[in-house]
């Protein structure tokens, strides 16, 4: 058997034998990121750097990174999809390209010494060609090199092996590789193009040379970029010989301590089992999304937001599992002993994920049994209804004024003879978002950040901001977040109560100040004792390479800061604090604009 610690060990070690320095992944909350809610994929904290930056660790990078994707969530539960899992990724930012990082990728995965899997069992994908790009036969080519067979090299359109982070940014074809999870040997002739189901993808290698602009502009990047994840969990089945994640030592203590709490015996019934996945993946990821360095908390909005869905979508299942208090601090438990090791921050946040998943579930049980009361206030008229339907505008409101999901609605309704009219709910429902939640929706999506140059000149205000704060509130001021789009930026730090009017002038006149002193922007890469020992600041809770860049503002700022910034802080304009507020207990938020 082949534990995921072992896997990631081994990975890191591969690359490392190679010339890769290991970096270490980073939070799930990406910072200055205001297009997505979470950490997508290992290479979303290298974006900067694919763009061009100088990486302070060198031109061969490998990590481990927590992912979260809440795109594909109706796939939550089959035997691959998950909405939180680990991707190992090695990068060549302008260093080696096809050749190399699919001699490394076959060594890794069959040799001996390695992975050692059957290379029978492997195929691959390679990019069809478009208007973008041509075919890629150039990787075909080091495949067949390599001894995959020309039946195992499926060519693929955009669709399938073009790869992009978000709808700009990064990008370029891809070559994707499988692994078989068919009965016995795959057939002559299959592969992913012929036979889709029965291939699972464990690897992408994406050759990253363009960054998209907007929908109609693709430029060429400086370098030419390798950048792969290996899906962690995916692999550790193939490796043990499964078929699912469920099968494997990452799930089956979760399901085991699910099966604890419900009674309930996995494997008895496919609609049971399940939910049994459902909760398994929704109380990992809720798990890793509170128990971050920079901890979420379920809320109405943002990624507080997702965790509350996921939570409480967990506790609905559990319900089909007959459980009717709450649950899920055992098996939540159990992900913070399995992945402690690899993420600490689980463990230094043990206590806070277990009182936030217990409060969420008590306030969620609170709101079901309120429904239903409601529900069995209307049910003597409901009843009345000579068809038997629940007319939607009544459903919308259980769900609108008690926050009673519809699916408690539907299965009230038909415990009782009725069907809920669903098309009329839907309507009332897409109405209520349209008008409370618009555009809400694309954040769930992933994207990637603003990399133009309005949103480098924010990032640079942030830096003035921070210093100008420290000189008139304290040395205590410590950024908490921040959140820039091209149009304005917002910064969270602490600080335990409003600022004065005056204080607020005094921060936006300093900036103001070294903004006309047209201050020199610099870069230097120190190592991390170093840098601190400097004077620089780092934001508290972050993970740092061992090497770290330091940007300096004249004499004015100094900041461990992976960039990008300007030249000279004289390219800003004129910087205007708009709003000065609250943000949670003890962290005051700005909101400024550069005119
Ligand atoms: N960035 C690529 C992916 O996430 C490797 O699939």
């Amino acid at each position: 058997m082949i534990t995921p610690d072992q896997l990631r060990n081994t990975y890191l070690e591969f690359f490392a034998s190679k010339g890769h320095a290991i970096i270490s992944g980073k939070s799930l909350l990406p910072e200055n990121d205001p297009t997505v809610l979470f950490t997508t994929a290992g290479m979303h904290p290298l974006v900067p750097y694919l763009l061009g930056e100088p990486h302070p660790a060198g031109k061969r990078l490998v990590d481990y990174q927590k992912c979260v994707r809440t795109g594909d969530i109706d796939e939550v539960g089959d035997p691959s999809h998950l909405t939180c899992f680990e991707m190992l990724g090695n990068w060549s930012l302008g260093d080696y390209f096809k050749e190399d990082s699919i001699a490394y990728s076959w060594e890794f995965l069959t040799s001996k010494d390695w992975l050692a899997l059957d290379p029978r069992m492997l195929s691959v994908t390679v990019f069809k060609g478009d208007e973008n790009a041509p075919r890629d036969e150039e990787s075909a080519g080091f495949w067949k090199g390599a001894g995959v067979p020309e039946d195992r090299i499926a060519y693929l359109p955009a669709s399938d092996n073009w790869w992009a982070a978000g709808p700009t940014g990064p990008c370029g074809p891809d070559t994707e590789i499988f692994f078989w999870v068919g009965e016995g040997l795959p057939p002559a002739g299959s592969n992913k193009g012929t036979d889709p189901a029965n291939w699972m993808e464990i690897w992408n290698n994406v050759f990253m040379q363009f960054n998209r602009i907007d929908e109609r502009t693709l430029v060429k990047l400086p370098a030419q970029n390798v950048d792969t994840g290996m899906g962690l969990e995916r692999t550790v089945t193939v490796l043990n010989g499964k078929t699912s994640v469920y099968q494997t030592e990452i799930f089956l203590p979760v399901i085991a301590a699910i099966e604890f709490v419900s009674g309930y015996s996995y494997g008895s019934d496919p609609a049971r089992d399940a939910s049994v996945r459902i909760i398994a993946d929704h109380v990992r990821a809720s798990t890793f999304i509170i128990g971050d360095a920079k901890g979420v908390t379920p809320s109405n909005v943002g990624a507080g937001y997702v965790v509350r869905r996921l939570i409480r979508r967990a506790v609905r299942h559990g319900r089909k599992l007959g459980i009717e208090g709450s649950f899920l601090s055992g098996p939540a438990m159990i992900v913070i002993e399995r992945f402690g090791g690899a993420y600490p921050e689980l463990v230094e946040n043990r206590a806070r994920v277990i009182a936030e998943l217990e409060r969420e579930e008590a306030k969620f049980l609170e709101t079901l049994q309120k429904g239903e009361h409601e529900f069995e206030k209307m049910l003597p008229n409901l009843l009345r209804n000579p068809q038997r339907v629940m007319s939607g505008r009544l459903a919308f409101k259980l769900y609108d004024t008690y926050g009673f999901p519809i699916e408690l609605t539907d299965e009230l309704a038909s415990e009782n003879g009725m069907t809920v009219n669903r098309d009329e709910f839907d309507e009332a429902f897409k109405k209520h978002q349209e008008l409370s939640r618009a555009g809400a929706g694309e954040t769930f999506k992933g994207g990637l950040a603003d990399q133009s140059e309005q949103t480098t000149k924010y990032h640079t205000a942030t830096h003035l901001l921070q210093q100008a704060l420290r000189i008139v509130l304290g040395d205590h001021v410590a950024q908490k977040g921040s959140n820039i789009t091209s149009e304005r930026m917002r910064f969270d730090f602490s600080h335990p109560s409003p600022m004065t009017a005056d204080e607020i002038a005094r921060v936006q006149a300093i900036v103001n100040e070294q903004i006309a002193r047209d201050l020199p922007v610099t870069m230097e890469m120190l190592p991390l004792e170093e840098a601190k020992a400097s004077g620089a600041t780092a934001l508290f809770g972050e993970k740092y390479e061992a090497v770290v860049k330091v940007y300096s503002m004249g004499d004015f700022s100094k900041e461990v800061c992976g960039g990008p910034h300007v030249e000279r802080t004289g390219l800003l304009g004129k910087f205007v604090i708009q709003k000065e507020q609250s943000s949670s207990a003890g962290v005051r938020r700005i909101r400024a604009v550069l005119e």
